[in-house]
């Protein structure tokens, strides 16, 4: 079983193992144990010809050990430390942490820090190999595994969210915990951002260039990447190493969310990018919307000026026709004719009457009374 694990562990992940860097192996694959624990060490790398010397260093510091294999038998205090090898034609490994733990029971991982996508081991040990059951494994101080008969077990690929303080707990006598272990999920890249070399909306026409954009571990510069363009849920063009994609002559169709995607070369770490929004308007386009915005209005305008002269001219038209009532009225030959004749009449009447009234008779009654009486 520790061996399978052990072969599992060295598998590089995606290629992305730089292949002049010498490598440690573990076996069992634990970075942690009890005192007077066995473990082997082994290094891989690239050789001279038949040379296969190795060098080992412990804290820095060479030891007198020139094999590809590193065997502690009993292990002490002394043994722990920051391990790395190197062969005849390598770049020095990377460190491997070995610790040396005194306790009832322990958290061992198969690495402390890794790269995302490569694959963690957890065991809960208990001291001297006793029987643990109804183990819980804890990330963050949350449970996320409960394994009533086993006490081990493996994510095969991580990402940065595996990252925390993990611990166990277990049945023995009774329920035993086990101090925290630290696990660093590294980011090969991060999550890609596509971005479009002119603001949305474009003309129809333009050549827009898309970009889909990704940093790198520095420890892995090599790292290659392929990329994948989308637009909605078609796909424009598939991995390719290429982190440009180009739209020679954007036409109205080419409207969309568009989003890119970052791999590795097999595919086992794949970051997609958020959405990028386009619009493409046709070339007659800025003219409508022109004739849009300006159409209501003007709509508008044309409605409310209308709706005043109509008002005015049937108010006018009324006024009219009240008049011509008045002058068909006026016009009305009979009616013109008697009242014609009324007027004639009053008139006479009028001028007729200071003779025929009473006042005026009166008065010429009065004049005489009043030369009587001078
Ligand atoms: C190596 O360093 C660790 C601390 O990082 C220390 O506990 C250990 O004793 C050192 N080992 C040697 C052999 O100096
Ligand atoms: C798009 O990329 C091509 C080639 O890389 C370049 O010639 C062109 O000017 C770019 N266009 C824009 C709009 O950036
Ligand atoms: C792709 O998107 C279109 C419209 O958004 C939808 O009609 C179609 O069913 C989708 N196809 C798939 C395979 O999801």
């Amino acid at each position: 079983m520790c061996l399978l694990i052990a072969v599992l562990l060295s598998v590089p992940v995606g290629g992305q193992v730089d292949p002049t860097q010498a490598r440690i192996t573990l076996q069992p694959p634990w970075t942690s144990m009890f005192p007077e624990e066995t473990i082997t060490l082994w290094c891989e790398g690239p050789h001279l010809p038949g040379d296969s010397s190795t060098q080992w260093f412990l804290n820095g510091t060479a030891i007198q050990t020139s094999t590809p294999r590193y065997s502690i038998s009993s292990a002490s205090a002394s043994d722990a430390g920051e391990y790395r090898c190197q062969t005849g034609l390598s770049e020095p490994s990377d460190p491997i942490q070995l610790e040396i733990h005194r306790d009832w029971l322990l958290l061992q991982v198969s690495r402390r820090v890794l790269m995302e996508g490569e694959s963690l081991a957890l065991r809960c040990h208990g001291w001297k190999n006793k029987l643990v059951y109804n183990v819980l494994f804890y990330q963050n101080g949350k449970t996320f595994k409960f394994l009533p008969w086993n006490s081990e077990f493996t994510i095969l690929k991580t990402s940065v969210n595996h990252n925390g303080i993990y611990h166990c707990s277990g049945m023995g006598w009774h329920r035993y915990t086990s101090a925290g272990v630290s696990v660093t999920v590294k980011e090969l890249f991060t999550p890609p951002v596509l971005t479009a070399s002119l603001v949305s909306p474009l003309l129809e026409g333009t050549q827009v260039n898309l970009s889909c954009e990704t940093t790198l571990l520095p420890q892995r510069p090599a790292l290659q990447l392929y990329f994948s363009f989308f637009l909605g849920n078609k796909t424009l063009r598939a991995r390719s190493t290429s982190t440009k994609y180009q739209i020679l002559a954007a036409r109205r169709e080419d409207s969309g969310s568009y989003w890119c995607e970052a791999a590795t070369e097999d595919g086992n770490i794949l970051k997609r990018s958020p959405e990028l929004e386009l619009q493409v308007l046709g070339l007659q386009s800025p003219i409508s919307v022109w004739f849009k915005v300006l159409y209501y209005p003007a709509m508008g305008i044309i409605f409310i000026v209308d709706t005043f002269l109509c008002t005015l001219v049937h108010r006018e038209l009324q006024r009219k026709k009240k008049w011509n009532l008045e002058i068909c009225l006026d016009s009305d030959p009979w009616k013109k004719v008697t009242s014609d004749l009324q007027k004639d009449r009053y008139l006479e009447g009028k001028l007729k009457s200071p003779e025929q009234e009473q006042p005026q008779e009166k008065t010429h009654q009065k004049k005489p009374q009043e030369g009587e009486q001078q």
